[in-house]
């Protein structure tokens, strides 16, 4: 809505998620906090089991079991989606917030037409069968797609086409907020770079885009914002910019010196030690067993986030120190 204020689009508040196992409680997220404005486009960046998926999920309130959502608010355009009952958060996935994931094969139902599928996100929503009919076409072209293939079946196409209807679908709605969980990896470059265009032209109709994605260099060539993700919590979070260029997190400076290209003076240098369990992660600063600045503190208490710029935060203890 364009009466919207710019930073209303996406509030997220103290999100925890867990995954009840066996083997114990895996803290997927942790405490969460950020906010996204109207036409935002921010990326989730972190090393895989981070929690970036688990945080995607969570936005639209659709975090598999055993997972559960222990604490916090997801609000978009005012409303709560954690607060939601049934038929409401039914309604709101697709107006509010929708998923595009990394393999849409998995998530198309490869016995009904393309038509078929998209036709039932609208009808689900209200929209007549005649409306819906009607506007199938111009969906399909405005990601790139012929309007004839509305009448094919999911095998009929390629891995780019099909991830093209699985965005059709996710913007049939005009969600406020569109949560992309590496949506280019199983595709080659050139496709790659289509759908990452066509991902941009849907944020400037002004849904607010989430790109989740552990490839640092694209989100360094395509988002506004970065989140860091280490171990279930954001680190870092600033305009990209400014974290690529003046990280402040030396998770984020390992990360960055870890890939090829981001760091002009340096050979890449992979992040020594692994990522933490995250059924018992290390008290204090949970990146403090990898960090070679790691002082007494980090150890025991946990880092309070820090503005270390204009609209850039940290959490970090070397940051706190006066
Ligand atoms: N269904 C599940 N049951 C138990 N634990 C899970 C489940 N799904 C994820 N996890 C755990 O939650 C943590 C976060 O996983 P998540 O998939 O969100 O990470 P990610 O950052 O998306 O990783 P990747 O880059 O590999 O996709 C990991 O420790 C993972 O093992
Ligand atoms: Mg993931």
């Amino acid at each position: 809505m364009s009466d919207a204020r710019k930073e209303d689009a996406l509030v997220v508040e103290g999100l925890s998620v867990r995954y009840f196992t066996q083997k114990g409680e895996v803290k997927a997220v942790d405490n969460v906090s950020f906010t996204a404005g109207l036409s935002d486009y921010l990326g989730i960046v972190g090393e895989s089991g981070s929690g970036k998926s688990t945080l995607g999920y969570a936005l639209l309130n659709l975090v598999p079991p055993p997972g559960k959502i222990v604490s916090g608010k997801v609000i978009i355009r005012g409303k709560n989606i954690l607060k939601l009952q049934e038929e409401e958060l039914r309604k709101a996935r697709g107006s509010l917030v929708a998923m595009v994931f990394q393999d849409p094969f998995t998530t198309l139902d490869p016995v009904r037409t393309i038509g078929d599928q998209i036709k039932e996100v609208m009808t689900e929503h209200g929209i007549s069968e005649e409306e819906a009919k009607e506007r199938i076409p111009s969906l399909l072209e405005s990601v790139g797609l012929p309007a004839r293939l509305a009448k094919s079946y999911p095998h009929q196409l390629s891995g780019g086409q099909r991830q093209r209807v699985s965005i059709a679908m996710a913007i049939a709605l005009r969600p406020a907020v569109l949560v992309a969980d590496e949506p280019t990896t199983a595709l080659d470059v050139v496709v790659q770079r289509q759908i990452m265009d066509l991902i941009e032209s849907v944020r400037k109709m002004g849904t607010t885009v989430i790109l989740i994605t552990h490839d640092i260099a694209l989100a360094a060539q395509r988002v506004e914002r970065i989140a860091v993700m280490y171990a279930g919590k954001i680190v870092e979070y600033g305009s990209k910019d400014v974290v690529l260029r003046n990280p402040a997190h030396p998770y984020t400076r390992a990360l960055l010196n870890s890939v090829p290209g981001l760091r002009v003076s340096k050979w890449p240098e992979p992040i020594p030690g692994f990522p933490p369990n995250l059924i018992n992660p290390p008290p204090g600063c949970r990146f403090h067993p990898r960090c070679r600045h790691a002082m007494d503190v980090c150890k025991k208490e946990e880092p309070p986030v820090v503005e270390v710029g204009p609209n850039h935060y940290a959490a970090c203890w070397l940051l706190s120190r006066r």
